[in-house]
């Protein structure tokens, strides 16, 4: 939702190191950015900006600051406009903050503070933080006390960075239900939103857990509880890859780098579970429980995790015989669901900080469910909460539109759809081998088709891109690749995409279908292809412009009078979900190009909604 770092340096000047830390944060959010420097004289300067971080370092450039001690931000708003006034750092002249999070009894809060004579200068729930604690400070309470005060008085979620003036050598953090990190490395400590942003400076990492928080001085990092406990937390050693190239690679956008790192993605998640001999697919060791004894599944996600979800659940119900219940995780807990007494657990995210995602994996441990994460990032939230986690491969993922970490996760819910079957006794001789082997050929697919991203080009820009609705269609594991191919166009270019179970069509949104209307069909040879080439008809009879994903044999049957044809090679249906991502996601990227919308950052959106 928001990224927000703080550095301590022994000598030098850190604002260079507060900016990198914002860029490798701004895919958390990018509506406006600051950021706050202690000078030499212990004073506090502040500069911020709406707009895209390019816009702060403008500012820089004009009215440059300097100093040891510096606290930064990007913003995706929850509490007021995206403008320059409720831009972070808040501060008054003796102390400034950064807030990831929403302070829910900030009204309260706030008229307390007026009464005492604070004038808040905006709109946001954040400022009461930093006004909280400067009125400790003026009441001769020392920074350590003003702040563990402040943070009891605080409700809701909330990762929190302090600088005070006349505090050189001081930085106080604290975290509750948004991630805050510790880095440590050869310049001292340092405090981040996740591992990314503390990564330039840091060989080692620690997380807070919920109510701790951390005085940072003299580069030794003091962690306490809510108690004011002095506590210790795993200091881990940061993966040296993180620091590997995250730049574009020659690439237009991260979001393209990213889907065309999918076939090395595929690959290396698949590596994660396949035993050495390649004959068989087994679970991590440590994972505390076996999920094929499980009696029932249910599965928790948001947006295009919650379509991988989808997707899982044909998998696993078609081949290992056990019911999944999938769920998106802003509904899941208030609808008071049945959970399985031998039920698992499982929670897709990407960013593994998702709020919703996370509070449905807490309310299902506390309702004795055994919990599996499916996760991108490694000691994320949702990874350290769960009693174990399976980890897509994917790297960092930068785009706001998540396209690697899709097929990752798809390849992860194969196996272990995979893995159940076979443990359960359910696979012929042969069988998983075979389709083993099949997940193996993905990667190759999958570069197939991204060496003709230039041909898909092509119809993005005759048909999508000036198009203002577009449906897509799908059946069976297609449905939720439906879902997702309309999630992408509509993130990243603003027509209004939807998707659809292809047989759903005639219930009423075929009442959409027009001339102006392009309808893209995910249409395998599949035992369901009949059905869906009766639905492409009952397009075609409306002058919908027809976009036909599938393959050569499928085209030859459906014939003429379309808009456009994909055609994919034949695939097993099987892996017909990892391969046909392929083709709605760089029908959405090309489209976002040749529209101008930023494919990377696209307006009001961020990559990980830390809030409910
Ligand atoms: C997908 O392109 C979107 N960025 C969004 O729907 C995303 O999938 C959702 O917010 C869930 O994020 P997570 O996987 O990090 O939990």
């Amino acid at each position: 939702m928001c990224g927000i770092i703080g550095i301590l340096g022994k000598k030098n000047n850190v604002v260079p190191n507060v900016l990198e830390g914002l860029r490798l944060l701004e895919y958390r959010g990018y509506d406006s950015a600051g950021i706050a420097v202690l000078d030499d004289q212990g004073r506090i300067s502040r500069l911020r900006s709406s707009g895209k971080l390019t816009a702060l370092e403008g500012r820089l450039r004009e009215t440059p600051l300097s100093g040891r001690a510096a606290i930064g931000h990007t913003r995706w708003a929850t509490h007021g406009a995206a403008t320059e006034a409720n831009a972070h750092p808040h501060m008054t002249e003796r102390a400034a903050m950064v807030h990831n999070g929403i302070i829910e009894n900030y009204q309260e809060l706030k008229a307390g503070l007026e009464a005492q004579g604070h004038v808040f200068e905006s709109q946001t729930d954040s400022e009461v933080a930093v006004r909280l604690v400067s009125q400790g400070l003026s009441e001769g309470k020392s920074p350590e006390e003003a702040t563990r005060e402040a943070l009891l008085r605080l409700e809701g979620a909330f990762a929190l960075v302090f600088l005070f003036a006349g505090e050189p050598d001081l930085l106080i953090g604290a975290r509750r239900g948004s991630p805050l990190a510790i880095g440590y490395g050869p310049t001292g400590a340092c405090l981040g939103s996740d591992a990314l942003a503390v990564g330039p400076l840091s060989d080692r990492i620690s997380y807070l857990d919920d109510d701790d928080w951390v005085v940072v001085r003299g580069g030794e990092a003091v962690i306490r509880n809510r108690a004011g406990d002095r506590v210790g937390r795993p200091v881990k050693r940061l993966d040296p890859s993180l620091r590997f190239n995250l730049g574009k690679s020659g690439y237009q956008h991260y979001m393209q780098k990213e889907i065309f790192e999918q076939p090395q993605v595929t690959g290396d998640t698949l590596k994660t579970l396949l035993e050495p001999s390649g004959g068989r697919l087994t679970l991590p060791e440590d994972l505390p429980f076996r999920v094929s004894d499980a009696e029932r599944l249910n599965v928790v996600a948001c947006g295009t995790s919650f379509y991988a979800a989808m997707v899982g659940k044909y998998w696993i119900e078609a081949l290992a015989r056990l019911p999944v219940d999938v769920d998106v995780a802003s509904e899941f807990r208030y609808r008071d669901p049945v959970l399985a007494p031998k039920g698992v657990s499982v929670f897709i995210s990407q960013s593994g900080e998702t709020a919703d995602t996370l509070a449905a994996l807490r309310y299902c441990r506390e309702r004795g469910q055994k919990t599996l994460g499916i996760v991108n990032v490694k000691d994320s939230s949702i990874d350290r909460e769960s009693d174990g986690s399976l980890l897509t491969m994917a790297g960092p993922e930068f785009g706001v539109a998540s396209t690697k970490s899709f097929t990752a996760q798809l390849t992860l819910l194969a196996a272990l759809a995979i893995n159940i079957a076979s443990e359960r006794g359910l696979l012929a001789t042969g069988e998983e081998a075979r389709l083993i082997r099949l997940l193996l050929e993905v990667p190759a697919m999958m570069a197939e088709i991204l060496s003709r991203s230039e041909e898909i080009a092509l119809v993005s820009r005759d048909i999508l891109a000036g198009s203002r609705d577009a449906l897509f269609l799908g059946r069976g594991p297609g449905y939720p690749l439906a879902l997702e191919g309309a999630l992408k166009l509509k993130e990243i270019t603003y027509i209004h995409a939807e998707g659809y179970a292809a047989g759903e069509i005639k219930h009423g949104p075929i009442a959409l279908v027009d001339k102006d209307v392009p309808v893209v069909v995910l249409a395998p040879t599949d035992a369901l292809f009949p059905k869906i080439a009766s639905n492409l008809e009952e397009v075609r009879a409306r002058e919908g412009r027809i976009v036909f994903v599938g393959d050569q044999k499928g085209l030859e049957k459906v014939g003429k009078g379309l808009a456009a044809g994909l055609v994919i090679p034949p695939v097993d249906p099987f892996v017909v979900p990892l391969i046909y991502a392929i083709p709605v996601q760089l029908l959405a990227y090309h489209t976002a190009v040749f529209k101008g919308t930023d494919a990377d950052q696209p307006r009001n959106l961020a990559k990980s909604v830390t809030v409910e």
